[in-house]
């Protein structure tokens, strides 16, 4: 089974709103190869002509390669301009017209906006050093940035419903495109970054990259769900989001991925603020939250493999007030020992293959999956925590981990309101 990272789990659910169906276990597999082409029986309808030559041209363009990575001026132009962050607020209260226009304005701004953000990122692509940016899959990320732009400058100016129905196709069809390259990244800074003295590129470049994408998807989405009808949401901002509610979702997806991984699951305790609601947007909870609880899960059960129907719960606690909110994950899975605990953070620490050595793991993992000891879908890429961080810092927040060597870990995730007292954050 090809192992994906951080937020891949909610993007294989769709665009990542979690008003659509919830995650299920199968739904973490790849989808199948593509079916070899058939030719319909005679009698048997098959697709209209005009949408399967839509298909194939799609595809045709998906597939094309980059002509070039230099020369590209237009990028240059974009890539000095700065980019617009807005306010959560700004997303909540910009109000919504009968007649749609809403919907234009979002449109208008995305088209304005997203082109410039690609070019800041083409342009970290450029700057990586030359080792890095040759890596195959490293070089299929940015060719996928720069056939993103061009697609998107190329747009006519949007005037009217029609065009901005076509430039949402357009912005859905690049979603899609692109949800795969937080793995891509995982793999291509794996093969490449033994040639790497300073640590600090690898760790500028993936933080910046990676937030400034779930920036991107954040606005694409919201203008995405302003179509939507649905009282409690405006785009992607719930207006009363339940805390307890979203954690009881990523439980529910983390117990079943640790089930099929260890035969059984740590029971999750919830406390604290469970009714507290507030103005939030799901998705960031949404890719940080099955990390942490599958760290917290995978360290409860690792630490108990001798007993593995008899462990300690994980708690979660919620704190809530004016400024942010804090939610805390804690487990009893031994601790993170002293001797690794400046490194979790770093991308691609990982200690999946030591538990891999275990006898009673690999026997474990004879038992429950077909996948090799190290590409479970609990851990992998040492990912999961780095992602997350910068997520947090990126929304203003932070992530914290206290350990309790020998008993278990603390982790803190710490978020602000967007509509507190103190000053919000931009997406
Ligand atoms: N709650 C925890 N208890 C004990 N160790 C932990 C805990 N959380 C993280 N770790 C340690 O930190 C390492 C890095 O965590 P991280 O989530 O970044 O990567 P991973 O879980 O190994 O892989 P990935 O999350 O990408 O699937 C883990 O391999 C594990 O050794
Ligand atoms: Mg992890």
């Amino acid at each position: 089974m090809r192992r994906t990272v951080t937020g891949a789990a909610l993007e294989m659910l769709g665009r990542g709103t979690p008003r659509l169906a919830g995650p299920k276990m199968g739904q973490l597999l790849p989808p199948p190869p593509l079916a070899p082409k058939t030719v319909p029986p005679p009698g048997v309808r098959s697709r209209s002509t005009s949408s399967v030559q839509g298909h194939t041209e799609m595809a045709r363009e998906r597939s094309k390669t980059v002509t070039s990575f230099y020369n590209q001026s237009a990028i240059d132009i974009s890539a000095e301009k700065a980019s617009v962050r807005l306010m959560p607020a700004t997303l909540l209260y910009s109000g919504k017209s009968t007649d749609g226009q809403h919907i234009l304005s979002s449109a208008k701004y995305l088209q304005k906006e997203l082109p410039v953000r690609i070019a800041h990122r083409i342009k970290g692509f450029r700057n990586l050093p030359f080792i890095i940016g040759c890596n195959p899959t490293v070089l299929k990320v940015h060719e996928l940035y720069i056939r993103a732009y061009h697609k998107l400058s190329d747009f006519p100016l949007i005037k009217d419903q029609e065009l901005e129905a076509s430039f949402s196709k357009l912005v859905q069809q690049l979603l899609d495109d692109h949800k795969d390259v937080v793995t891509l990244l995982a793999e291509g800074f794996r093969e490449c970054r033994k040639h790497i003295q300073d640590e600090s590129i690898v760790r500028s470049f993936l933080d910046t990259t990676l937030c400034s994408r779930l920036g991107i998807r954040m606005l694409a989405t919201h203008h995405l769900s302003l179509h939507e009808e649905n009282s409690d949401f405006v785009g992607i901002i719930c207006r009363r989001l339940s805390p307890k509610k979203i954690i009881e979702k990523w439980v529910d997806f983390a117990r079943r991925l640790c089930e099929h991984q260890y035969g059984n699951s740590p029971r999750v305790r919830i406390n604290g603020h469970v009714a507290a609601r507030f103005p939030f947007m799901p998705l960031p909870l949404d890719y940080i939250l099955p990390e942490l609880l599958k760290n917290a899960m995978r360290s409860t059960m690792e630490s108990h493999l001798d007993t593995p129907y008899n462990v300690p719960d994980v708690i979660v606690t919620i704190a809530n007030n004016d400024t942010d909110f804090v939610i805390r994950i804690s487990d009893r899975g031994g601790g993170i020992p002293h001797k690794i605990i400046d490194k979790v953070m770093d991308y691609h620490f990982s200690t999946a293959e030591e538990s891999a050595q275990d006898p009673r793991m690999s026997s474990l993992f004879n038992n429950l999956t077909n996948s090799g000891p190290q590409s479970g879908p609990m851990h992998g890429f040492g990912f999961g925590l780095p992602t997350s961080r910068a997520y947090a810092d990126y929304l203003g927040g932070s992530l914290s981990i206290q350990s309790m060597q020998g008993i278990g870990t603390d982790v803190y995730l710490r978020l602000r309101h967007i509509d507190g007292k103190g000053e919000s954050f931009r997406v």
